[in-house]
């Protein structure tokens, strides 16, 4: 017992120093994987990698995972004539797929059929039990089996010509049932879950804040947390009572505790989550019934939800029927995986839809990556202009008369002092789109400053002035590229690490300290000195993509869509269980 209070307490001081739990929220496996759910994955994995970077002694965790159960999954293994688990797994290998191509650097991927996942419901719902916080009850309503939930008639719209009524949130058809529940007792919770809404930064961005204060208040009915075993038998079974399987939302939501090992006490080393990503579709569940969930079990809510908005496409919601549903793998053929990570999160922003279309995605891309970042970083890279391939040392007179009398050499300056410190504060408030905007100023600062000093006209090699004065510009130059790659890790792992791969930083020169060490701070540090550029990579970056001219615009962007996807063997296997 002694021993136990010990360890809580030593897991507790492990937590405090240097724990940042992250989550996304877990995927339903009963289609795949489109470019809404990769977002949600590439937000959660830029918060993390940046969180890294900044603060390299924490512990930062990221878990995702497949959310298997309830009625959609098993009608649509049902609709597919595939066994249920079968069919689970198969979905849940695509997330995977999707999320290793994207790079989402994930510490733990967890499925709720398994039984680590089971046990830890298990023991979750004991302890609601034993506190007293769930009752049985005979429960009617209209039931929604889309969204497994029941609603209140003011969540319903009556269509008079069939008598049908439906879900006004998500459009989906409800039925009247009856049965006999378990009931948990959210209305308890009420005021403990506003007090919690309302701490600074809880919710963001605030908007979302002011949606779930909305619906605090009024007053908060209690909610079932199970179903009878025989309509939803896909399902974890109420413990010791075979007739009732538990939610699927309470089930899913323990997710995020049975990724840290829960009830085992090691999970409270880091537990509170530090950050939960969401959609904002899901606000409620997480808003509301999971801290009114975590309070009820007498654990700590988490300490902040980032919430995000959805992603249209050329103006309609992502849907099956409408067959413009954008699957990552196909889009990414087109953009590259670290093209389409760029743009979801340099044109999403998490206060409102953001649009997907072809045109932007092509204008920013080619724009962007291939003509700021990457055509900057092969003209420094010319034989011409650096024919030793050389990330060169300043000359301090060059630099200083630089300074003095160009003016696009003065503004590089400032816009590179001013880089880590702007950046570090978008990246605090999840604004990746703002990161993007302060790098990609800062690359066309650097272009303008090379354009303006014209290299070109000095020689390369040997010592003369005009030499000196070309290395002081190509080192300036590559500054630039190594602060904004630096900058641009969290969002770009992968060109970042081949940009930085070519002008040869090591990777312990790579972490967001160094950002201090530049010609803009006057303070070179232990950062690259005069050094060979690395011949083995290329200096190539990103190639711009070309429209093809046989195929209009928009016929292209529907050529990303799932129903056209390209078929090997195996995802046709796959896919005949998904489309
Ligand atoms: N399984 C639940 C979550 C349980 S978490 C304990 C679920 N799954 S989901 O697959 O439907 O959605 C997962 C995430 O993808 C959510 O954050 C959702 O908002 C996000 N998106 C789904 N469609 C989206 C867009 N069109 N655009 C952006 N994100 C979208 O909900």
């Amino acid at each position: 017992m002694l021993f136990s209070k010990i360890r809580h307490i030593q897991l507790l001081g492990v937590r405090c120093r240097s724990s940042h739990y992250v989550t996304t929220p877990i995927f339903y496996v009963n289609a795949a994987p489109h470019i809404g759910h990769l977002y949600s994955a590439v937000i959660a994995d830029a918060h993390c990698r940046y969180q890294r970077l900044r603060y390299p002694d924490t512990e930062v965790r990221l878990c995702t995972g497949t959310d298997e159960h309830g009625t959609k999954i098993q009608q649509a293994a049902a609709a597919h004539k595939v066994p249920v688990g079968q069919y689970c797994d198969e979905i849940s290998s695509r997330y995977r797929e999707v999320f290793e191509a994207a790079r989402i650097e994930y510490d733990d991927f967890i499925r709720t059929t398994e039984q680590r996942h089971k046990l830890a419901v298990s023991h979750f719902w004991h302890r609601l039990q034993s506190r007293g916080h769930i009752y049985s009850a005979a429960y009617s309503g209209w039931y929604c089996v889309s969204d497994e939930t029941f609603l209140t008639d003011s969540q319903l719209r009556l269509d008079e010509t069939n008598e049908t009524r439906y879900s006004l949130e998500s459009g989906h058809p409800v039925e009247w049932t009856e049965e006999t529940n378990y009931m948990f007792r959210l209305s308890q919770f009420q005021d403990d879950v506003r007090h919690w809404v309302k701490q600074e930064a809880r919710i963001r961005p605030a908007k979302f804040e002011k949606i779930l204060l909305d619906t605090l208040s009024e007053p908060l009915p209690d909610v079932s947390v199970s179903r009878p075993a025989n309509r939803v038998h896909w399902a974890i079974p109420v413990p010791n009572d075979e007739t009732q399987t538990v939610y699927v939302w309470l089930d899913a939501l323990i997710n995020y505790l049975s990724s840290l090992g829960y009830p085992n006490e090691q999970y409270l080393a880091q537990w509170p989550p530090a950050q939960q990503v969401i959609g904002k579709d899901i606000l409620k569940f997480h808003g509301i019934y999971w801290p009114a969930f975590l309070m009820a079990a007498g654990l700590e809510p988490p300490r902040q939800l980032h919430v995000h908005s959805h992603w249209t496409v050329d103006g309609q919601k992502m849907s099956k029927s409408k067959h413009n549903v954008v699957d990552p793998v196909e889009a990414a053929k087109q953009y590259t995986m670290e093209g389409l990570r760029y743009f979801l999160l340099r044109e999403g922003v998490a206060h409102s839809d953001g649009n997907f279309s072809h045109v932007k995605a092509l204008r920013i891309l080619n724009s962007e990556l291939a003509d700021t970042l990457g055509n900057l970083l092969s003209r420094a890279c010319a034989k011409s202009l650096n024919p030793h391939q050389m990330y060169p040392e300043p000359h301090v007179e060059h630099l200083s008369q630089l300074l003095q009398h160009l003016d696009a050499a003065k503004r590089l300056q400032e816009t590179l002092f001013h880089l880590a410190g702007r950046c570090e504060q978008h990246y605090e408030g999840n604004h990746f789109h703002l990161v993007a905007d302060t790098a990609i100023a800062a690359l066309h600062a650097a272009n303008n400053f090379f354009e303006c000093a014209k290299p070109w006209e000095l020689k390369a090699g040997g010592s003369s002035p005009n030499a000196q004065r070309l290395q002081t510009i190509i080192s300036m130059t590559m500054d630039a590229l190594r602060l904004c790659g630096i900058v641009l890790q969290p969002m770009m792992p992968q060109l970042t690490s081949r940009l930085l791969d070519k002008l040869n930083v090591p990777i312990s020169q790579r972490s967001w300290r160094h950002l201090s060490e530049s010609f803009a701070t006057a303070s070179p540090g232990n950062g690259p000195k005069n050094h060979q550029l690395d011949e083995q990579s290329s200096a190539r970056l990103f190639q711009r993509i070309v429209e093809q001219p046989d195929k209009p615009t928009e016929q292209r962007a529907q050529s990303q869509t799932q129903s056209k996807r390209s078929k090997s063997k195996k995802e046709r296997k796959t896919s005949a269980t998904m489309s």
